[in-house]
């Protein structure tokens, strides 16, 4: 066994803006996030993965970067992260840091230059394109709305933005780009941080024919991601990203690849490719999601849920390892959408919790996810902070594609967020995140779901996590074990073996509010079983022929 801190470590990922503001702004900040170690490390984790920090105009909170080498205002300073740093390696924490290279903000001196003249020596750090005709280069249109050209007077060209116009697309083709991001890498490096996660890492490359893309119905733009996904290019560019800024073989890469399922996720991570670690992917994001946004599915638990984590888990090792994680700031609450946040709200909190603690991959926590935060039902347009919102009001409400009330509906449902409102310590005023009014307005439960409630409650779904945590820590079957599935193709309950030299764990859980009985497959023959964890109070010693309350997880550790 090849024991690596990364794939032994439990991660819990931190929306800095909204984990604890410390200097009453109403933005988290660093000092929130060191003031809150001890609570981190009392739940049990060691890795810490930090959304971007760099200094930023904030258009995209943070992923539009005008200096790579310092620390947004509002969070702080250089000497705030070092102390962080400090701190966390004192508690044997290992930190992950958002690196986001695929774009910079408009107001990053690049393209401040850039933008000067065609034949400034920044030109080509940037895409720039004359148009056809008056109009844009072609029809492709941006992830948050509207055309992803952004025509510039002072030249009279347009500049590629696959996100923000805020966010011009850097040029990888340029070499210079790639050595200044390179030592910027280094930089970072430097300074003690162990691990990156690089931000739309497939993004890098794009096709330079520009060609126009099939509009399908009910869009306005084409829809142009094979042109700017996946491409053979981004391979070559994160080879010698990994080549000549990480030679220790200390720290984990991790890319954010939209496009890749567990099928061709080696090209990323296969281990003889040396180009990254694992990749964030996006197989929760849409589970449960109607045909349209406002529209809610039953899950089909096999198709969505089993066959997406079970796939990655069950790959030949050397194509890769895998994060296991149900959400992220892109995403909403993991309760909301995977679960029922309102009858079933503990138990189903649990459940999911037992998944991903028990599987085989590095389990990444969203904040918030530990006490079982919701999305934010009642949250309003004018509550929504994200530039996407707006920019796609004005592309479907304002042109009349869609109602103002469904619009809204469908934002409960997806908006990203829902997964960024600020973390609920307590229920004093803002849930105990700052003296001043949030960023974003704190979810109106707070007062029912808090860090402080639940630490005092022993059967809490903060409590639920740590005992998973603990579990898995002592158990380095449940980090390295083979991943077995059993029942596959049972509609209710997700099952597995997760199998050791010495020892196994046998989990099952029920995914759904019904009453499904549970049969152990006749080719499995466990001699010994003994329950270690649950989510309901149980004395049952059975392993076979059990019916399951709604959302009940077991985990029972035996010997086969
Ligand atoms: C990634 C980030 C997302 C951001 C986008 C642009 O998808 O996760 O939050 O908006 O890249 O940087
Ligand atoms: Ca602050």
């Amino acid at each position: 066994m090849n024991r690596v801190w990364w794939k032994e470590g439990i991660a819990y990922q931190i929306y800095v803006r909204s984990f604890k503001d410390t200097n009453g702004d109403g933005i988290g900040d660093l000092k929130g996030i060191i003031e809150k170690l001890d609570y981190l490390k009392y739940l049990g984790v060691n890795i810490i993965y930090l959304n971007p920090i760099n200094k930023s105009p904030n258009d995209d909170n943070g992923y539009d970067i005008s200096d790579y080498y310092d620390i947004m205002d509002e969070f702080g300073t250089i000497d705030d992260f070092k102390l962080l740093i400090e701190e966390m390696h004192k508690r044997d924490m290992k930190l992950i840091m958002d690196l986001v290279i695929n774009h910079t903000s408009d107001e990053h001196p690049w393209f401040v230059e850039s933008r000067k003249s065609k034949d400034n020596p920044y030109r080509d750090y940037y895409i720039w394109h004359p148009g056809k005709d008056g109009n844009p280069p072609n029809n492709w249109g941006s992830f948050f709305g509207g055309s992803a050209w952004e025509y510039d007077e002072q030249t009279g060209e347009y500049y590629l933005h696959l996100f923000s116009k805020k966010m011009p697309d850097l040029n990888w083709r340029n070499e210079n780009v790639r050595n200044e991001i390179i030592k910027m890498i280094q930089f970072w490096i430097d300074m003690g941080v162990d691990g990156f996660r690089f931000d739309a890492i497939n993004h890098l490359e794009k096709d330079f024919n520009f060609p126009d893309a099939e509009v399908k119905e009910g869009q306005i733009y084409g829809d142009f991601i094979k042109y700017v996904q996946n491409l053979p290019k981004v391979h070559d560019y994160i080879k010698e990203i990994r080549r000549r800024a990480f030679n220790t073989g200390h720290h984990v890469l991790i890319g954010e690849t939209g496009g890749i399922s567990y099928h061709n996720a080696y090209l990323y991570t296969g281990v003889d490719r040396e180009e990254l670690d694992m990749t964030f992917h996006f197989d929760m994001h849409s589970v449960g999601k109607g045909e349209k946004d406002w529209e809610r599915r039953k899950i089909d638990l096999v198709k969505e849920i089993k066959e997406k984590m079970s796939g990655w888990q069950m790959r030949d090792e050397k194509e890769g390892w895998c994060p296991i994680f149900f959400s992220n700031h892109d995403s909403t609450r993991t309760v909301s959408r995977l679960g029922n946040d309102e009858k079933y709200h503990r138990e189903s909190a649990k459940m999911l919790a037992t998944l991903q603690l028990t599987q085989k991959g590095t389990p990444f926590i969203y904040y918030g996810d530990e006490i079982g935060m919701t999305n934010a039902w009642d949250f309003e347009l004018e509550d929504y902070r994200d530039v996407a919102v707006f920019n796609k009001y004005r592309d479907f409400v304002e042109s009349g594609l869609v109602s103002h009330e469904n619009y809204i509906k469908g934002l409960h449902l997806t908006s990203r967020d829902n997964a960024r409102t600020p973390m609920q310590w307590d229920d004093s005023k803002n849930a105990g995140f700052s003296e001043a009014t949030p960023w974003i307005r704190v979810n109106s439960n707070y007062k029912d779901i808090n860090v402080k409630a639940q630490m005092q409650d022993e059967n809490s779904i903060l409590n639920y996590y740590r005992r998973l945590i603990e579990l898995r820590k002592n158990n380095l079957t449940l980090v390295y074990g083979d991943f077995i599935e059993i029942n596959r193709e049972h509609e209710e309950i997700y099952s597995y073996i997760r199998k050791g030299e010495d020892d196994a764990f046998l989990v099952i859980v029920n995914f759904f509010d019904g009453t499904p009985t549970f049969n152990l497959p006749e080719d499995v023959k466990i001699k010994e079983a003994e329950l270690v964890l649950s989510n309901y109070k149980c004395d049952d010693k059975n392993v076979d022929g059990i019916t399951l309350k709604p959302y009940e997880a077991r985990i029972y550790k035996c010997k086969l």
